[in-house]
């Protein structure tokens, strides 16, 4: 197995030793520096973070969509955004036993010929087998924050022989998917770390079609055999805390991966009456 020196969790002996790794060694593993409009490198500190935080938004709008401390969203760390530098452990051997891709995305019965987006896409592990899925005449958009990511994206895409995904360079704040187009949305271990959780999601809502599907894969925050760091993990409670407000309506969580879950949301039909359709709730299933 390909151990991410920054992603799996690690036996607590190691954490001197990972201390003196990141003081010292660390640094070369450390984004470049992104653009001021596009949040996407390392996290501000809390000291850089805070007075902009303060002079851009207004006090009452700052309290619903932030946590007083910096870094956090309704009480969970905001994860550091995965460099393009580690995108080598994305493709790692053992990911196919470990996540069961293919599995994942039959549960999902991603329509032929339809029009879906891989937020968060990375280079590519699910928009390549989610572009088999749709065919020619369906359509990928494959979104991320890393023009790195997107490039090695292309580069898969090529080698695979599919031609029918498009990249989107997005930001934290701005999804840059097409209004009212999307059958389904895919972020596989991407949402934890959005630092504009709100953001995105009024994004997604208008991206989608109605009946459309947000899906989100994020490892099990409620399971601590899953060895991945709990910032990188997310409880279902969590998920739908989140996401419901937002005017998704939560369909199910599918529990059919090792360490996964596969949450399902849908942007509800407008009512007859003009209204926004109501959300309407199941319990976690197994396929
Ligand atoms: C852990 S990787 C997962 C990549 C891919 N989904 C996969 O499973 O192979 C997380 C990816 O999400 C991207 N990302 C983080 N925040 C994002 C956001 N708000 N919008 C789009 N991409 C984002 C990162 O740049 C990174 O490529």
């Amino acid at each position: 197995m390909i151990e991410h020196p920054r992603r799996w969790q690690k036996p607590k002996i190691w954490i001197l030793a990972a201390g003196l790794f990141c003081g010292t060694i660390g640094p070369l593993f450390a984004q470049e520096p992104a653009p001021k409009s596009d949040p996407s490198g390392s996290k501000p500190s809390a000291s850089q973070e805070a007075p902009a935080k303060k002079k851009a938004r207004p006090k009452a709008r700052r309290r619903v969509r932030r946590d007083e401390a910096p870094g956090f969203y309704m009480g969970r760390p905001i994860a550091d955004v995965m460099s393009w530098q580690g995108a080598e452990w994305l493709f790692r051997e053992t990911r196919v036993q470990e996540e069961q891709p293919e599995a994942m995305l039959d549960a999902l019965k991603i329509p032929r010929g339809g029009t879906v987006a891989d937020v968060g896409a990375g280079a590519g592990y699910h928009s390549i087998r989610m572009a088999r899925r749709v065919g020619p005449k369906g359509i990928v958009y494959a979104a991320d924050v890393q023009p790195e990511m997107l490039r090695m994206l292309r580069d898969n895409a090529r080698m695979a022989g599919v031609s029918n995904i498009k990249t989107i360079r997005c930001t934290q704040d701005d999804t840059a998917l097409p209004e009212g187009a999307l059958d389904l949305i895919l972020m596989v271990d991407v949402y934890h770390e959005c630092s504009d959780p709100e953001a995105i999601l009024k994004g997604f809502l208008q991206a989608l079609k109605p009946g459309g599907r947000l899906v989100l894969v994020e490892f099990r925050g409620e399971d601590p055999e899953v060895p991945i760091k709990p910032e990188h993990k997310m409880t279902l409670a969590q998920v739908r805390r989140e996401v419901e407000p937002q005017g998704f309506a939560f369909k199910e969580s599918l529990e059919f991966l090792p360490w996964q879950h596969v949450i399902i949301f849908e942007k509800p039909a407008p009512r007859p009456d003009g209204a926004a359709g109501a959300a309407s709730a199941t319990k976690p299933t197994r396929p």
